[in-house]
């Protein structure tokens, strides 16, 4: 049996109040201060992953007790610490390899830090997360009959680890792109990586550049929402791979007009058990939960995607061990829900009667 553990955090105060009810009735801020002094502790195991070759895999998922904005506000010192106890935690129950879940992965240049410190192997799921990504997107897209050849594409978190992957991996297959991040010099340097592909490109530090775009790919590490329904043009598709979530709860509510899927859900092989709620439905995953548990299925204890550049190698081995051991898309989900063939037909068709309205705006 191959083994892994990988980590998770709270999103939200609603999160912390699935295990700790009270969290509802104090203030947020008193939560807050509560949470960051929480030790890690295993949240649940998950058994029943099953290759196709056969193989099987268990896991443990550990709960790192900070918040999102935990993460950026407390000292790295801190946060990397109890990064590292939770791998410790994970080595404990059996896992040797551990996958760095959200928020996890950025500190300490995105899994570094905590590679030199950890005595088990460490992945951020990066890469396969990049795939996920990719391949949602241009399903979804195509469902909403935007020719990807000539379309415009928007990154937001172009400058981050899976944007930029994100945004040389598509290169060549779109029109037009917008590469949207906070640091110009950097979305400077990435633009005159990828316009040596003879492509147009163009950046911006505003987020409301989106507008111009057909596709939007949204993977910021921002702790809150940064697209909110007014940014969007109709009829455009928006993968928003981020976690927490960069797309406005509010953009489900007022737009009927847009596809808005969520980016990088796989569905795991075998008959997958979890006796807790880590935030999918059972037997699906993240993209970066996935990579953590294909290579525990290959035997590969090592650090895999360390660091915030993403090798396209690794992009293409990840595609292959996907393959090989059955995990795949699960299909098109839009706000933790599936989404049918009749809700896409019917955004198409509001885009189509309302091509520059906001719908129910
Ligand atoms: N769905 C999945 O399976 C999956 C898997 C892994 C990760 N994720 C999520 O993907 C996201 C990005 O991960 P990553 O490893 O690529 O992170 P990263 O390397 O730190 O990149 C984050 C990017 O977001 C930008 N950013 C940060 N805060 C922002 C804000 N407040 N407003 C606008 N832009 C902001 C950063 O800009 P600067 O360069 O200016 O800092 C950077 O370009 C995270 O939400 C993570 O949880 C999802």
């Amino acid at each position: 049996m191959e083994t892994f553990g990988f980590l998770i955090h709270p999103m939200d105060i609603d999160d912390v109040a699935r295990k700790y009810r009270i969290a509802k009735k104090i203030n947020p801020k008193v939560v807050a201060s509560i949470v960051k002094r929480r030790r890690p502790l295993v949240w649940s195991e998950i058994t029943g992953i099953k290759s196709i070759t056969g193989k099987e895999a268990v896991g443990w998922f550990i709960a790192v007790p900070f918040l999102p904005h935990q993460f950026f506000d407390l000292e790295e010192e801190y946060v990397i610490e109890k990064i590292v106890k939770a791998c410790e935690i994970g080595r404990k129950e059996g896992a040797r390899i551990i996958g760095l879940g959200a928020f996890t992965a950025i500190p300490g240049g995105g899994g570094r830090m905590v590679s030199e410190l950890s005595s088990v192997p460490i992945t951020t799921g990066n890469t396969y997360t990049v795939v996920t990504a990719i391949e949602g997107t241009i399903e979804a897209a195509s469902r909403m009959q935007i020719n990807l050849a000539t379309s415009t594409l928007a990154i937001v978190g172009a400058t981050g680890s899976i944007g930029s992957a994100c945004a040389h991996s598509l290169a060549d297959k779109v029109g037009e792109i917008i590469l949207i991040g906070r640091d110009e010099d950097r979305l400077t340097k990435l633009s005159n990586s990828i316009s040596t592909k003879n492509k147009q490109v163009t950046v911006s530090t505003s987020v409301a550049s989106v507008r111009a775009a057909d596709i939007i790919i949204t993977v910021t590490g921002a702790a809150d929402s940064v697209i909110e329904p007014t940014d969007i043009k109709s009829g455009a598709v928006v993968c928003d791979v981020a976690r927490p979530r960069d797309v406005s709860e509010q953009v489900a509510k007022r737009r009927n007009d847009v596809l808005v899927i969520d980016g990088g859900i796989v569905k795991i092989p075998g008959n997958v058990r979890c006796d807790r709620d880590y935030g999918l439905p059972r037997g699906l995953a993240l993209g970066c939960m996935a990579e953590t548990m294909m290579l525990a299925l290959e035997g590969r204890y090592e650090n895999y995607t360390i660091g915030k550049d993403i090798s396209l190698e690794k992009v293409d081995e990840m595609k292959h061990l996907a393959d090989k051991h059955g995990f795949k898309l699960a299909g098109l989900r839009s706000f933790e829900k599936k989404l049918s063939d009749e809700h896409i037909a019917a955004i198409l068709r509001n885009a189509k009667t309302k091509p520059s309205a906001m719908a129910n705006s």
